[in-house]
């Protein structure tokens, strides 16, 4: 994607810096448009080296190439950080004296502004209006954080932080509603290995699709998204921080410290419920005459029920994954239903698998049920399709 980051002259524009690191890293090509204030607080060569892109401010650069009105044309997203009450004032009375508010006049893509000023500014009745302007044309205008301005004082005028921008931007793009963004949730994936001797291994079939698509689409709404992916090999999601484990054991670790900080966390992971006893040194052999050692076994902990019981952060919403298979003691969702109501969790997300189900395969067919095993909702399609349902499910529990 190729996306216009705009920077007004204000104290925050070292904020867009890591702004655009953040937007380059998952995988966008960004092309910095600043005012000639902004490069009073941070300098070209800062912009044009992280950006990989030549950086002007003006109109009158690059004449030849009709720059003023290419650079709106060919962007895909327009995102200005920080945009300050001298920007928002420009932007909403249409002027076009610099490259960025002709960039603005010029673009039919989704904008989103994120202002910065200080709390008599942002109140301040022009600033109002100008904003209110902007939003009925359709620019997305964040509304500023309360905290520390740049002086002593505080109140509403911060920079919202460069994660919560850059996930407010891009789930705009994506068409999604960005309804995740200040979150912060864990999803476990792929399933565990529990070593029997330094080559062999107890796993299961577990890809890790399902899990990827949940973090895929959490990070899509704006959230800061931590996968830890239990020997998986597909391609993790840009812009998701991903925790390689691959015993049961790694990955409770994982888990848990990552749910400190967590509103969710979702365990779509197959652990395995049973663990050898000893992981022999060195590699086990085969005895002429003698048969196989047994491999004494021993129950995992249940990391789902643990974090039932003693969640590491209040209010955390916990969903656990069941695959069944069903038989003869009930079918997949008598199965669910029991299982629901022994976890405990706030949802379980319920699905058949089977040789040709479930695993691996692109689509999915799921039954969330809450903590008593009622039905909340049924999803079918693609794992991303199934994993925003799981989310959509997620949403009035927060
Ligand atoms: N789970 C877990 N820790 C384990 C085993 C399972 O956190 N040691 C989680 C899985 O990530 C999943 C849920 O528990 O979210 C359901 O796991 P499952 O193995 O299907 O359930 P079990 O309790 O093992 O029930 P059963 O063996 O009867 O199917």
């Amino acid at each position: 994607m190729r996306i216009v980051l705009g920077v007004a002259g204000g104290i925050a524009a070292y904020k867009a810096v890591l702004l655009l690191r953040l937007l380059r890293e998952d995988g966008h090509a960004v092309r910095v448009v600043p005012t000639r204030a902004a490069l009073e607080f941070v300098g070209r060569p800062t912009w044009e080296a992280l950006s990989g892109e030549p950086v002007s401010t003006e109109v009158f650069d690059h004449v030849d190439e009709v720059a003023h009105v290419r650079t709106g044309q060919e962007a895909d997203l327009v995102v200005v950080a920080p945009a300050t009450a001298d920007l928002l004032a420009r932007a909403a009375a249409g002027m076009a004296d610099d490259l960025l508010t002709a960039t603005l006049l010029v673009a039919r893509c989704p904008v989103l502004l994120a202002p910065a000023m200080h709390t008599e500014m942002w109140q301040h009745p022009a600033t109002v209006a100008n904003v209110d302007t902007l939003r009925r044309r359709g620019i997305h205008v964040l509304d500023p954080v309360s905290g520390r301005l740049t002086g002593p004082d505080t109140g509403p005028g911060r920079l919202p932080e460069p994660e919560d921008i850059a996930a407010a931007a891009l789930a705009l793009v994506h068409g999604r509603a960005s309804d995740l963004v200040g979150r912060r949730v864990v999803v476990s994936a792929g399933g565990t290995r529990e070593p029997i001797d330094p080559v062999r291994f107890i796993g299961n079939r577990s890809s890790g699709r399902q899990g990827i698509e949940l973090a895929r689409a959490a990070h899509e709404r704006g959230a800061q998204v931590t996968l830890v992916a239990a020997n998986v090999t597909l391609p993790a999601p840009p812009g998701v921080q991903v925790v390689a484990v691959e015993s049961g054991e790694q990955l409770r670790d994982a888990v848990r410290s990552a749910a400190k900080h967590a509103d969710v966390v979702v365990m779509a992971a197959a652990v395995a419920d049973f663990r050898p006893v000893r992981t022999a040194a060195a590699k086990i052999k085969k005895q002429p005459g003698v048969g196989p050692t047994p491999i004494e076994l021993v129950e995992t902990v249940d990391i789902l029920a643990e974090l039932v019981r003693q969640s590491p952060r209040e209010g955390q919403v916990v969903v656990g994954f069941a695959a069944e298979t069903g038989d003869e003691a009930g079918d997949v969702l008598e199965h669910g239903r029991r299982k629901a109501i022994r976890k405990g969790a706030d949802l379980l997300v319920v699905n058949a698998v089977g040789a040709d189900r479930g695993f691996g395969v692109e689509h999915n067919e799921v039954t969330v049920l809450d903590r008593a095993g009622a039905e909340v909702a049924r999803a079918t399609g693609t794992k991303l399709e199934v994993a925003h349902a799981v989310w959509d499910a997620v949403l009035p529990l927060l």
